[in-house]
């Protein structure tokens, strides 16, 4: 319903105006890491809590080697910072530290990636895991009225039966996920190799969702799309070589978690002012915007929004609507919160002068 709202109006006041109403509309981020928002200074907090020795001297120098050429040069410092999580309440830690960040930029709903394998290849009981999760998903409800909800990731590197592995000492916590994902190195990994566990995860009931499209080709999409019969794609930019993919993806009203700070800082797009983002809408798909990994890619839900914006012109008012009701759309939410969401959207808009 959207009746009552003058885009063009909005527009006529210029981008300060509306970069304020990009920090406030309400909206969902839908694909996070949460191991991609462990900042430096809780890097560095936790490593003294833990003894965990460090390879740099303190916050700066850390964070000076957040220069990627690539996915992989991200991934092999990401999962390097990973390694301070010990315990229960490190996760909570880390978490609740992401739901202060996410409650401030007005995301009402956040359904958060997590890598098991990552903590359990080094010692760390999956119950500590999801239980430190669980618990910080739990009090971003009760503080903010925040809907958090956990996916389960899949690292595509490793093969599928450890994955299955994972997927059985993760059903004793069935209740605290909602879903299951596909994540890091994606080139050389396509989704068929994790057909059947996708195939059982969708059995118990899961939502399934997979990384395609970021590096990899658009053949990596269809896969997700066709063997791994995925709810939304993260990422997908790269969907537009393949226009009749392009086609089957808007008529079928499958999401792209697009993530505009992480695809330049990946080297996917060389700057802001060539993301395809505005192709992306204009073609009619459900994209969505996130921060993806936000402590390593320079910002949180709202500063890839406002950066966005402001390096494409041709984005406006509408636009950001779209995005954000996009967002709840593309939600795994119970229908009555997205359209309270979608109404709070609207009334938000419509008040604009
Ligand atoms: N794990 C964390 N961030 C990721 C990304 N952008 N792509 C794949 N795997 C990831
Ligand atoms: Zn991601």
């Amino acid at each position: 319903m959207t009746t009552a709202i003058d885009f063009d109006r909005i527009d006529a006041r210029g981008p300060a105006a509306l970069a304020s109403l990009l920090r406030r509309m309400p909206k969902a981020e839908l694909h996070v890491h949460v191991e991609g928002t462990l900042e430096p200074e809780l890097i560095f907090r936790l490593a003294e809590r833990n003894r965990v020795p460090l390879a740099y001297p303190g916050v700066e120098a850390l964070r000076a080697a957040y220069a990627f050429t690539d996915l992989q040069s991200f991934l092999d410092v990401y999962y390097a910072g990973a390694g301070v999580l010990r315990h229960e309440a490190d996760f909570f830690d880390m978490a609740w530290a992401y739901f202060e960040r996410a409650a401030a930029d007005n995301v009402v709903h956040a359904e958060v990636f997590f890598d098991p394998q990552t903590h359990t290849e080094r010692g760390v009981p999956i119950e500590a895991v999801i239980v430190g999760l669980h618990h910080a998903c739990q009090r971003a409800h009760q503080e903010f009225g925040l809907s958090a909800k956990l996916i389960l990731c899949f690292l595509r590197h490793l093969s599928e039966d450890a994955a299955f592995a994972t997927l059985e000492q993760a059903l004793p916590y069935r209740d605290h996920f909602i879903g299951v994902g596909l994540d890091s190195s994606e080139r050389g990994h396509p989704p068929e190799k994790f057909a059947r566990v996708f195939a059982r995860a969708r059995e118990l009931g899961l939502h399934v969702v997979a990384h395609a499209g970021e590096e990899g080709p658009p053949a990596y999409i269809r896969g997700a799309l066709v063997v791994l019969r995925v709810e939304r794609i993260d990422h997908g930019v790269r969907c537009v070589e393949d226009p009749a993919l392009v086609e089957r993806l808007a008529r079928e009203r499958v999401p792209l978690t697009v993530c505009p700070l992480s695809n330049v800082k990946l080297c996917v797009f060389p700057s802001l002012e060539r993301h395809n983002l505005p192709a992306l809408l204009d073609a009619g798909l459900v994209a969505t915007v996130n921060s993806d990994d936000p402590a390593y890619f320079g910002g949180y839900v709202n500063d890839n929004f406002v950066q966005t914006f402001a390096a494409l012109p041709q984005l406006g008012a509408r636009h950001a609507w779209q995005l954000a009701a996009n967002s709840f759309e593309a939600s795994f939410a119970p229908e009555a919160d997205k359209r309270r969401w979608a109404a709070e959207l609207d009334r938000v808009f419509a008040a604009e002068p």
